[in-house]
């Protein structure tokens, strides 16, 4: 496939699919209240329906699919991490942080409502997606349910996700080498990435061993799929993309592109996804979405 092509069709349907089933459990959970807190829920609406790839609940439930999974069960826990996914992007295009006024082709919620609702709502989705893990009438099993919710708040704190937003707004000031920079998009974009397919082998109930294959899987496309985010802010078209584009060198950011240059870093991204690929080897055809969803990481424009 090359670029422009569009996804291969088992992974374009599952991605239509995944698009409208997340779509619909965040219409479910989010239903305006009819009171003085409407401004708030219709701020996370905004947010949370239409537009992103889906890509971490599609992570879970080709995960999950593995192992016969409830597709019902999946998609919600997917819908979890999405909340979080959602919740960092709304605070990321804050004025404070990356000052973005553009995402998913439309004005970023900050800007269609105010700053005071966007932090809000960011906040309430962060909530939310712990109040999602935590129903007992989702998952029954308790240990379950514990394991779920500690892997997720792992991959989005000080250890995860915040954690690498940190050393990314510290990187426009600083100069990392390769190293520090593998660091910062391992947290930043890996953690959720990765919590996204060790909570499909949790709802699977997978051993810690039995998931080392899948970690090395989400470990590399990870990466790959930041390095291809970099790509994309010096290559991109902003129209594809759906958000403002040559963000970072502007910010004098470090990332793989400004370390590496465009040709290293897209070779090093194709290499991830080559041994991301490599894990995969003991699974038959029934892997094969996670195998399309590794390609689609790297051919992807937006
Ligand atoms: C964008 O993530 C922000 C990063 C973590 C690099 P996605 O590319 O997955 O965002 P969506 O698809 O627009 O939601
Ligand atoms: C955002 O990274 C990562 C998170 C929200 C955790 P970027 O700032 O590179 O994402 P874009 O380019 O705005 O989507
Ligand atoms: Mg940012
Ligand atoms: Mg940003
Ligand atoms: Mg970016």
């Amino acid at each position: 496939m090359t670029l422009g092509e569009g996804p291969e069709p088992l992974l374009a349907d599952a991605l239509v699919r995944i698009a409208r089933e997340v779509d619909v459990c965040f219409d479910t959970l989010l239903p305006v209240p009819g009171d003085a807190r409407d401004r708030l829920y219709q701020a996370m609406r905004y947010a949370a329906i239409g537009g992103g790839k889906r890509l971490r609940p599609l992570l879970v439930m080709a995960v999950a699919g593995l192992f016969g999974v409830d597709r019902h069960i999946a998609i919600r826990v997917g819908c979890a991490i999405e909340a979080i996914h959602v919740y960092s992007l709304i605070h990321d295009d804050l004025p404070c942080m990356d000052d973005d006024a553009l995402r998913h082709g439309k004005p970023t919620v900050h800007v269609a409502f105010d700053e005071a609702t966007a932090v809000l709502a960011g906040d309430a989705l962060h909530a939310l997606a712990f109040e999602i893990l935590a129903d007992p009438a989702l998952i029954g099993d308790p240990f379950t349910r514990i394991e779920l919710v500690r892997t997720l708040a792992t991959a989005s704190g000080a250890a995860g996700m915040a954690g690498g937003q940190m050393m990314d707004m510290v990187a426009e000031t600083t100069s990392f080498d390769l190293a520090t920079v593998t660091r910062l998009q391992q947290l930043k974009t890996g953690a959720l990435l990765s919590a996204a397919v060790e909570m499909g082998a949790i709802l699977g109930r997978l051993s810690a061993e039995g998931r080392s294959h899948l970690r090395g899987y989400a470990r590399d496309i990870g990466l790959a799929f930041q390095i291809i985010d970099d790509l994309i802010d010096t290559e991109g078209d902003e129209a594809a993309a759906g958000k403002a584009l040559r963000k970072d060198e502007a910010a004098g950011k470090q990332t793989f592109v400004s370390l590496l240059g465009p040709d290293r870093a897209r070779a090093q991204a194709h290499m991830l996804v080559d041994q991301a690929i490599g894990y995969l080897g003991s699974h038959g055809e029934e892997a094969d979405l996670l195998r399309a969803i590794a390609r689609f990481i790297v051919e992807r424009d937006r």
